[in-house]
């Protein structure tokens, strides 16, 4: 269990109408009736399911103005908004890449104490199956999606070394309710996991970390160590979520069949 004393009172988080950002923010909303923090905000180009006594902000998020109004006030921003798999840079620039920068000016601007930043492991999906990497791994994206993620690292790596913002960069695996394929073994994340993780990157102390949002799953090609050096301790693991039928393709590439998909023209 976390200190509330040193859990961040007011805390914004983008993409809230989606999959991750609805786990975490019924997670913070519980947190917040307990009075266990002050203000949360909630931001997602699509409508966010209303929460009593949660603020809920429907806008695009890739302008420096908008990022701007929603760190005001903030000490912790959950950026988990972004389109989540391949795309056009017609679609990534504004969603992934300016979006993430301009929150990151903001936090600045604004004295927000840490932005936690979901990457993903396709920032690193073209690493071959057989190699175990860890945090200290050098980006080496699957695809322009997993590139967008290896800036928003990089972003915030040169943001905690040149400010005062705090970086934490998760390259979440696979985030579901279910193991659906041999792959997910390697790379999946449950849900109450994943709010470990939200919580290890709000309470833990550091400058600038990557960490890898994953299970405790055994024989991973991630060595998560990193995360549990922070304090976080998955209590998951694949075989207790498995779902029927299991896709059983097996791949070369992290990245799985993000690795395996040709560069499309853009
Ligand atoms: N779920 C996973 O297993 C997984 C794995 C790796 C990385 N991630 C990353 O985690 C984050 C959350 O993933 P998810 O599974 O919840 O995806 P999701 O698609 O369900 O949620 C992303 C949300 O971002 C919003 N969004 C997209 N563009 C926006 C914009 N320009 N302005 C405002 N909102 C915008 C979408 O409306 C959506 O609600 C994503 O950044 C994704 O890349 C997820």
């Amino acid at each position: 269990m976390t200190d509330n004393k040193a859990f961040p009172q007011s805390i914004l988080i983008t993409g809230a109408a989606g999959n991750l950002g609805q786990v975490t923010a019924r997670a913070l909303s519980d947190r917040l009736r307990a009075g266990q923090i002050r203000h949360l905000r909630l931001a997602d180009i699509r409508p966010i399911p209303a929460v009593e006594g949660v603020e809920a902000i429907q806008t695009p998020i890739s302008s420096r103005e908008v990022a701007f109004d929603l760190a005001e006030g903030m000490d912790a921003i959950i950026h988990l908004s972004g389109i989540p798999t391949e795309g056009t840079w017609e679609a990534l620039i504004p969603a992934n890449i300016a979006a993430t920068a301009h929150l990151w000016d903001a936090a600045v601007a604004h004295g927000v104490d840490r932005v936690l930043f979901a990457s993903s492991n396709h920032a690193v999906g073209m690493y071959p199956v057989d190699r175990t990497v860890d945090h200290s791994a050098p980006p080496c994206p699957d695809s322009r999606y997993g590139l967008t993620k290896a800036f928003g690292e990089q972003l915030a790596a040169l943001y905690a070394a040149k400010t005062p913002v705090r970086g934490f960069c998760m390259r979440i695996g696979s985030c579901f309710e279910v193991v659906s394929a041999k792959r997910h073994l390697q790379t999946f994340q449950s849900h109450a996991d994943f709010i470990r993780l939200i919580e290890t990157g709000l309470t833990a102390d550091y400058r600038f970390e990557v960490v890898y949002g994953i299970s405790d799953n055994p024989g991973s090609f991630w060595d998560n160590a990193n995360a549990r050096r922070l304090g976080y301790a998955p209590q998951d693991r694949p075989a207790d979520f498995m779902a029927e039928p299991v896709d059983e393709t097996d791949y070369r590439f992290q990245g799985g069949s993000f690795a395996d998909a040709p560069l499309s023209r853009d």
